[in-house]
């Protein structure tokens, strides 16, 4: 017989604690909400009614089941509060000696059978159950960000917790419609192991000012699907939480560098720039604990402006190549109007991209989303040629012939003889140096990169990646450009993986090793981080998708450049290439896909 809960306790209502005293109280669980104060109770009992009444506004809970929810919850300040609860779940702030002492104090307040839980994100619930008399009795319940959302709970056992304790949680998190991983107790577990050293990089590079917030948001919102852009997730977090994860992290978890926190984020702690709760982080809010944000003096001008900023009229583009992204590019510069030369290496082969494009248009069409004359219209502005003398009068070329070097060199000197002055010279390479391509030239000043994403006519985002020889009409011109073809262009430096690709990656990487270190398996891993960070896809399965070789050929990449000894590829993904297990294309790669 699985234990019962009627009541539980919740230690600290901040970021963490009001959310997970409604998701008890949404499911019928008494609720004694602890504070440490009169004001913060009175702030924990602000943000359960904000969200509540979100919540009803919303449609998704009905007043009457709102007025009950609250009904069920009991605030107190201090510990004596919680002399007869079933289960406590502690989420305060993220200090060991802190949780030590409440672990301490609660074991003497509690009934003795009380399930002692702490919410902790990265420290040890070993060493904190040892400040208790019942370390068989402590456990991790690691709820995610906002916790009424997430489906997520990690279940943290340590090497004394008693199976039954874990049992009897177990059988909670399902009756609360969580979806729980159990696990060992280790450094970030199993999603913030993954995710923090991604939100670090992340940071690292809005510090180094290699792209803007709303860029490196916008990229990985973008490019990978996922719900929200790290620097604004660093502001749901917390940043002081996110400095003392990332600290302990970087102690506990071997000193890995990618998790000693970045600098910048210490200085935004010491000037009370915490995120949503203190209204500024990353971002500025409407007011502490909104969601909304507002405009700032970082924020860029809309869009419409670009072309005050130098930007030159495009109407003529070339596009060089026959692969697929060659084609994609093709057909979304012809779909958003504009007259396109399209040069290969010979008439065969424009009759087959010719081919490619007609399909793939007639596919718009058959789905409702393409009109018969805007369809023949687009063809019709499309020029097929062989020879790059017939790019002599367009107004921007893009590149995106094979991923080879001396290839791509050779042909930007060929244009640069070629086409007329004041034409941007733009290469779609996701893995190479555009300065390199760019020095082929006689004038780098007009060479970009636009690293359109595939099925180009699908992704919504390229990226503009600007040498330090580009100058800003070249760059301000393609990101003018990327707005007329619909999509969202986003700026960055020069650097191996671009934004997303050097941000995503290390990430994947990181999941190989963990699987390999036999932590946990490619199932929970996956699940973690859909339903607990809202990933469309697990890393697994991502990388079953993207290829095998061609993500251990993009983590190579990283780390020759970066020398980031956390970026060497993982020894697994190494061998699983090595042995022909490239994911769904060869039919396995993490998984069997032969009977799919
Ligand atoms: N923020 C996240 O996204 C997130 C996600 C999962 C887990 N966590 C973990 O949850 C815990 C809480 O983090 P948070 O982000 O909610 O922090 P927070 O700073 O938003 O809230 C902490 C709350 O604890 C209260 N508190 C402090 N000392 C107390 C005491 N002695 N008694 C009672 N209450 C006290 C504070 O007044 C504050 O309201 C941390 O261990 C964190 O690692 C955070």
């Amino acid at each position: 017989m699985a234990r019962e809960f009627s009541t539980v306790g919740v230690v600290g209502l901040g970021t963490m604690g009001a959310g997970i005293v409604e998701v008890f109280a949404r499911n019928g669980i008494d609720v004694v909400a602890v504070e440490i104060s009169e004001p913060a109770l009175e702030r924990g009992r602000i943000t359960l009614k904000g969200s509540t009444d979100r919540a009803v506004a919303k449609g998704k809970l009905a007043e009457a089941d709102r007025d009950a929810l609250h009904e069920r919850v009991h605030f107190a300040v201090g510990l004596d509060a919680l002399h007869s609860v079933d289960l406590v779940i502690e989420a305060v702030p993220e200090h060991l000696d802190l949780k030590q002492r409440i672990f301490a104090e609660l074991d003497r307040v509690c009934r003795p059978e009380t399930i002692l839980a702490t919410n902790t994100s990265s420290l040890s619930v070993t060493e904190i159950s040892v400040a208790t008399s019942r370390p068989n009795q402590v456990i991790g319940i690691h709820f995610f960000n906002p916790a009424p959302v997430m489906k997520l709970v990690e279940v943290v056992r340590t090497v004394v917790t008693a199976p039954e304790v874990v049992a009897d949680v177990e059988a909670l998190c399902a009756r609360l419609g969580k979806v729980d991983v159990t696990i060992n107790d280790r450094a970030g577990f199993i999603a913030n192991a993954l995710l923090f050293g991604y939100l670090n990089h992340a940071v690292g590079m809005f510090e180094s000012h290699y792209a803007t917030r709303e860029d490196i948001d916008a990229a990985m919102k973008l490019g990978c699907g996922l719900p929200m852009g790290p620097l604004a997730l660093m502001d749901l977090i917390g940043l002081d939480t996110a400095y003392e994860i990332l600290d302990t992290m970087y102690r506990r978890g071997g000193r890995d560098r990618r998790h000693a926190p970045v600098p910048l984020l210490k200085q935004m702690v010491t000037a009370g720039l915490l995120g949503r709760k203190s209204g500024r982080g990353f971002y500025t809010y409407e007011r502490p604990g909104s969601p909304v944000v507002v405009p700032d003096e970082a924020t860029p001008p809309a869009t419409a402006s670009a072309l005050a900023d130098g930007a030159r009229a495009i109407a003529k583009v070339g596009v060089v190549g026959s692969g697929t992204m060659a084609t994609g590019i093709i057909e979304v510069f012809a779909k958003a109007g504009y007259e396109v030369v399209s040069v290969t290496r010979g008439m065969e082969k424009s009759a087959t991209v010719c081919e490619a494009v007609k399909t793939s248009l007639n596919k718009g069409v058959v789905r409702g989303k393409l009109a018969e004359t805007d369809r023949d219209a687009a063809l019709g502005r499309i020029s097929w040629s062989a020879t790059l003398e017939h790019l002599a009068d367009v107004d921007l070329v893009v590149e995106a012939v094979v991923e080879e070097l001396s290839v791509k060199k050779a042909l930007f000197a060929s244009l640069d003889e070629i086409c007329k002055p004041g034409v941007v010279l733009a290469t779609t390479t996701s893995s190479l140096p555009v300065i390199d391509v760019a020095m082929a030239t006689q004038r780098p000043a007009d060479v970009v990169g636009l690293h359109f994403f595939n099925p180009a006519p699908v992704m919504p985002l390229v990226e503009v990646v600007r040498t330090i020889r580009t100058s800003p009409e070249a760059t301000a011109t393609a990101r003018a450009v990327c707005a007329a073809l619909g999509k969202t262009g986003v700026v960055c430096g020069d650097r191996s993986g671009f934004i997303v690709n050097a941000l995503l990656f290390p990430y994947l990487n990181d999941a190989v090793k963990m699987l390999e270190a036999s932590y946990s398996t490619a199932d929970d891993i996956d699940h973690a981080m859909k339903l607990g960070c809202g990933y469309p896809m697990g890393p697994f399965e991502l990388l079953d998708v993207v290829g095998l070789d061609v993500s251990l050929a993009i983590q190579r990449e990283l780390y020759l450049e970066l020398r980031e000894p956390g970026f060497a590829p993982a020894p697994l993904l190494e061998h699983l290439v090595t042995a022909g297990y490239l994911g769904r294309k060869t039919r396995r790669g993490f998984r069997d896909h032969s009977h799919r």
